[in-house]
């Protein structure tokens, strides 16, 4: 349960615990005050003071919280938290997309499976861009970040199930209802059936963290790959952007991004260096692949 808040919340150890105590302090200074409020206004008790104390627990809570975050160093992890509670309220949770899809928009579907940072990065980029929409998120795992990242931006997401992936129709006939055009693997865990592979020839895209075709393969991801490459005194490390095909890790290379790695790296922080390169490349290069795309397919029809 704690890992899964770190990775929902993005926090390390440490700031989860000083979380939860400014949650704990917070809801205590909440309740102390709001009985005193209630005390001042002299209400007897009964369902009008309960309705009352619930009125003022509920505005008085976030200055609370705020308030003890100061102490705890957590101000800034409780604003955005409050301004999302706030927004969510209003009504006004991010717009699934602020410009209008044209008609020949690429619509596409992120795979992911973890916390979904990427994918994060993906769908802000895209945003006010009428010529790529960003139509649904697919994750194989319940709980996963990506699954709130999907909420927050207001996209739809599917949670997929093992055996109708591989054993039955891919979930092609519903992709193919919301008319996917590119699939955009961005830490999604499990091999692209060939059902999926033949409907998107050439139009799914996957992130690797390391230089491909070193560290790619079955078993090959997340930790592993960073353990790997510095166990192996590797100089450098980096991101691939790939097109996906029937083998893991193998599908022709687009984009190859370095960084060193240095004496001092554990493979944490080469993963906080590799995740940096990946949120900095990893959208444009997508941009990129459309827009060759569509100038090819421009190119066919006027030759024809
Ligand atoms: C990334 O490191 C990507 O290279 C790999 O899976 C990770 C996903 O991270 N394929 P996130 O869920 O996008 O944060």
């Amino acid at each position: 349960m704690f890992h899964k808040l770190q990775q929902k919340w993005k926090v390390n150890g440490v700031n989860l615990l000083l979380i939860l105590i400014t949650f704990a302090i917070g809801g205590s200074l909440c309740g102390i005050l709001g009985r005193k409020i209630l005390g001042w206004i002299n209400v007897d008790k009964g369902a009008a003071w309960i309705i009352l104390y619930i009125i003022i627990m509920t505005l008085i809570w976030p200055t609370c919280v705020l308030f003890v975050s100061i102490f705890t160093g957590q101000l800034g992890f409780f604003k955005k938290y409050i301004s999302k509670i706030l927004k969510r309220f209003s009504g006004s949770a991010a717009p699934r997309q602020v410009t209008a899809p044209a008609d020949s928009a690429f619509r596409l579907a992120i795979f992911a499976s973890g916390a979904g940072s990427n994918a994060a990065q993906i769908i802000q980029h895209f945003k006010n861009n009428p010529e790529v929409r960003i139509e649904m998120v697919v994750c194989n795992k319940p709980g996963a970040g990506v699954l709130e990242v999907a909420s927050e931006a207001g996209i739809d997401k599917i949670l997929i199930e093992r055996d109708r992936f591989f054993k039955g129709d891919g979930y092609v006939p519903l992709l193919k209802q919301h008319r996917i055009t590119h699939i955009i693997l961005a830490g999604f865990l499990w091999k692209v059936p060939s059902t999926i592979l033949q409907q998107w020839p050439n139009a799914i895209l996957n992130i690797h963290p390391a230089l491909l075709p070193k560290y790619g393969g079955k078993g090959m991801y997340g930790a592993h790959v960073h353990e790997a490459v510095i166990a192996n005194g590797e100089k450098e490390s980096g991101i691939t952007i790939h097109c996906v095909d029937e083998i893991y890790d193998n599908g022709d290379i687009i984009l190859q991004v370095r960084c060193n790695v240095e004496e001092t790296d554990t493979p944490n922080s080469l993963a906080t260096k590799i995740h940096r390169l990946e949120h900095e490349h990893y959208p444009a290069a997508i941009e990129q692949f459309l827009k060759a795309k569509k100038a090819l397919n421009k190119n066919v029809v006027s030759q024809s």
